[in-house]
């Protein structure tokens, strides 16, 4: 491999772990090594790249300058801070580390600012945050946003592999008048249905976990604590892609138009919108893409200040691997990786 970074990814056998290895390729980010981990159950299985899966230890996580995780919130609880004591900036797509304080919590074309300063571990948001913050940013800039109501449709590849597998093999049983195998990865069947419960409700919580994210991290993200949201997120029988209606209310008057204009402009957004001609975005065309796909963009009948939208993107893309390739591109093009985080010598 030519010069570079040495780069651990961590949970490289899954969905977002595989399109990162992808990226890092395609976008030809400077690797001297690119290293693959996984869990015992895939050691030494291997990978496109002529990459074989290796398991973490305390020996194995050593001389990293990047290590991008994506293999749920336990393994990054335990393993990241060991690759950051030992050289590495962590990106981390698990939720372990997004709301702690000095954990930055980034999206690339929203708060790069944030990256300035980080202690080894940098926090990818969730993916329905994700290409939610991204329409958003422009608005909010231009008008204050004061309160959203959001509902997302949200694909089962956000779950895991497992569950786009259920989803497949329920739909293939049900069109052949088999009975479907007890559901796992999710309470109810998901073919032809759709469960309003997308993640899991906490002991005496009414909302799920992961409405909680959504409300939080969009906070943190756009760094005003005082946006009032409320969110209903719905698990729908979609493989890639997840939607999101979103009414948004802003403090100052935003016209549709405006807001159309703004969109327009920020960067990672593609406005499709025009409901004469059948067009506003959708799933299966977000699929596959890196950008952010925002239309129906209306007035809101019921508020003089507050309009509505939807909002699709490519959840293991710009709501995971994309972001975080992106933000290793932006550590890299600032200094912050590498030499620039290596212990000074004795
Ligand atoms: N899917 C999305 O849309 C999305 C979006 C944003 C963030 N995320 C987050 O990204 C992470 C991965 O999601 P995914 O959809 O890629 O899941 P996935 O397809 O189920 O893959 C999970 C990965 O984690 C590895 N892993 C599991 N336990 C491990 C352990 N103890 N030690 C090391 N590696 C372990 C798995 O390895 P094996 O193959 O060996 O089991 C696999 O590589 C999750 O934290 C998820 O919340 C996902």
């Amino acid at each position: 491999m030519s010069e570079g970074y040495r780069i651990a990814v961590v949970g490289a056998t899954g969905q977002v772990g595989t399109l990162m290895l992808t990226l890092l390729r395609e976008r030809g980010f400077p690797a001297s090594e690119i290293v693959a981990f996984a869990s015992e159950r895939s050691l030494g299985r291997e990978l496109e790249g002529d990459l074989v899966v290796r398991g973490l230890s305390e020996e194995s996580i050593q001389g990293f300058d990047l290590a991008l995780f994506s293999a749920g919130g336990a393994t990054s609880g335990e393993w990241a801070p060991k690759f950051a004591e030992a050289g590495a900036t962590v990106i981390d797509n698990s939720s372990r580390w997004r709301m702690q304080e000095d954990v930055p919590l980034v999206v690339s074309e929203v708060n790069p600012e944030a990256l300035q300063g980080h202690h080894g571990i940098i926090a990818n948001p969730n993916c329905s945050t994700m290409q939610m913050v991204v329409a958003l940013k422009p608005l909010h800039d231009e008008a204050k946003i004061e309160r959203l109501v959001i509902c997302t449709y949200q694909a089962v590849s956000g779950t895991g592999r497992r569950a786009v597998d259920e989803l497949l093999d329920q739909s293939h049983a049900l069109l052949h008048d088999r009975e479907i195998a007890p559901p796992s990865e999710y309470a109810h069947q998901i073919a032809f249905n759709a469960l309003p419960q997308a993640g899991s409700f906490a002991a005496g919580e009414d909302h799920t976990d992961e409405e909680r994210k959504l409300m939080n991290e969009t906070r943190k993200i756009l760094g005003d604590p005082s946006i009032r949201i409320s969110a209903t997120c719905v698990r729908v029988p979609v493989v890639t892609g997840h939607s999101e209606a979103v009414n948004v209310q802003t403090r100052e008057a935003l016209s549709p138009e405006r807001a159309r204009e703004l969109l327009r402009r920020a960067p990672g957004v593609s406005v499709v919108d025009d409901p004469d001609a059948a067009l506003y975005p959708l799933a299966i065309d977000a699929a596959g893409k890196d950008e952010v796909y925002v239309g129906r963009i209306r007035r809101d009948p019921g508020h003089d200040r507050a309009l509505d939208m939807w909002i699709v993107a490519d959840n293991l893309r710009k709501g995971a691997a994309t972001n975080a390739i992106q933000l290793a591109e932006l550590l890299h093009a600032r200094g912050l990786l590498g030499a620039a985080r290596a212990p000074s010598p004795a």
